[in-house]
């Protein structure tokens, strides 16, 4: 690890455990599309999209792409970064608004790719503040001292729940995933502050409904008019919203923790709009190159966004040891989050994955997929022969009752 001083106890939290991350990776769909491509489906242009948002294009997924298969991507990055084994995951979060099903969670999903044999799963739906929250709830887990290793991934295919007709929608969103590893340590640092608030009274202003609506039958939800599965928003009062939160709630963060703002080095936004980090600059009164902004290609990929701009500050070198960093999401709930962390990863020479431990995480992932096979092709065959010899099943089952009962 870098050099950093130990510590007792954390003086906020009372926990001598910190969350570090250590691992991270993103991932995208190949398929770019532009301003230009988007203005032969709604009437629209690049200039109007360049100007009120920043985006010149985002990616879609494609045919074999989907929620769980970019997730598990990032994951693998992350894994190979933190150099750590699949059975050393003792927790895997993803954040999404675009799950694989309602349920099972695209974290089972992903926790069985990778063959996580040690670890629980679930999804959280926090819109586009999830990252900041999952990875809130991921190091609460290592600092109670409960868990040592989590993961947390955020990938989302947005695409799917556009509505394609509406040009105040779906010129901003695009696909991607990104994924983060943190592990407990006791050298101070890591994830320091979060701050996660909820205003429910603004559910309506951004959503995607879905089969807990009034009418899960008819293709439009009334009273309100909004498409079932298609994504509708109030733009105007969303940007009001955003553009207000931003500042607060960091601020709010770095003061639980005694920091000032000319402390941080970098602050990585959900990217959702150009001018909604211009203004928070201007409320925050800090330059805007503060904020790492990578809107302009990928468009707003929800809880995604930060993630893959996080594993991009790390790659252009802008995020170094000791470094105090700021999340800050905000989206649908309406709900928004911030947290300040320390950064602890390991220096890039000793961060090289050994090739011990690449092989083994490889063939963790071909096991994984063998097992889940033959798992489920034992369970077709049991129920086959059962099937074929009824009487030897209900002689079977009767025999397991008497056994669990001892009625004998
Ligand atoms: C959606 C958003 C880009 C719209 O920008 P805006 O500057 O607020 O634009 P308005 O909605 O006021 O519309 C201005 C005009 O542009 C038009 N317009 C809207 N979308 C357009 C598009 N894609 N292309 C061309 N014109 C468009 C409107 O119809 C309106 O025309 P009118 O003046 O003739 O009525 C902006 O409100 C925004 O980014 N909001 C936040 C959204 C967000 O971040 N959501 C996710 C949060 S997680």
């Amino acid at each position: 690890m870098a050099t950093h001083k130990r510590s007792a106890a954390d003086p906020i939290s009372g926990s001598s455990i910190y969350a570090h991350i250590v691992g991270w990776g993103m991932a995208v769909p190949d398929r770019i599309m532009t301003n230009e491509e988007m203005s032969a489906i709604v009437e629209t242009s690049d200039e109007w999209i360049q100007a009120r948002t920043g985006i010149k294009e985002r990616r879609i997924a494609g045919e074999r792409d989907s929620t769980a298969t970019l997730g598990l991507k990032a994951a693998q990055r992350a894994l190979e970064v933190a150099d750590i084994l699949p059975t050393e995951v003792e927790l895997v979060i993803v954040a999404t608004s675009t799950s694989e099903n309602i349920f099972p969670s695209t974290a089972s999903l992903i926790q069985d790719w990778l063959g996580a044999s040690n670890a629980g799963a679930f999804d959280m739906s926090a819109a586009c503040s999830g990252f900041v929250y999952a990875v809130h709830m991921a190091a609460q887990s290592i600092r109670s001292g409960s868990i040592k290793t989590a993961l947390v991934v955020a990938s989302e295919t947005m695409s799917r729940v556009m509505d394609w007709q509406d040009r105040g929608t779906c010129i901003l969103f695009g696909d991607g995933a990104g994924a983060v590893v943190l592990q407990a340590s006791d050298v101070e640092g890591g994830v320091l502050s979060t701050v996660l608030r909820s205003d429910g009274s603004g559910y309506d202003l951004l959503g995607i409904p879905s089969v807990g609506s009034l009418d899960t039958c008819a293709p439009i939800v009334n009273p309100n008019g909004h498409k079932m599965y298609k994504m509708h928003m109030n733009g105007g009062e969303v940007f009001k919203f955003a553009s207000r939160v931003i500042g607060e709630s960091i601020t709010q963060a770095l003061d639980n923790v005694g920091l000032r703002l000319d402390e941080v080095k970098l602050i990585v936004p959900h990217q959702a709009n150009d001018r909604i980090i211009q203004s928070a600059a201007r409320a925050l009164k800090v330059e805007k190159e503060i904020f790492i902004s990578n809107i302009e290609r990928y468009g707003n990929t929800s809880a995604a966004s930060i993630p893959i701009a996080l594993c991009e500050a790390i790659e252009q070198g802008r995020v170094q040891p000791n470094d105090y960093i700021v999340f800050v999401g905000f989206g649908g709930g309406l709900t928004w989050a911030s947290m300040v962390v320390k950064w602890g990863a390991p220096e890039a020479e000793e961060r090289q994955a050994a090739v011990l431990g690449k092989q083994r995480r490889q063939a963790s992932y071909t096991l994984a997929r063998w097992r889940a096979r033959l798992i489920r092709f034992q369970r077709r065959l049991s129920n086959a022969v059962t099937r074929i010899r009824p009487n030897e099943g209900r002689v079977h089952r009767l025999r397991h009752k008497i056994d669990q009962h001892d009625l004998r």
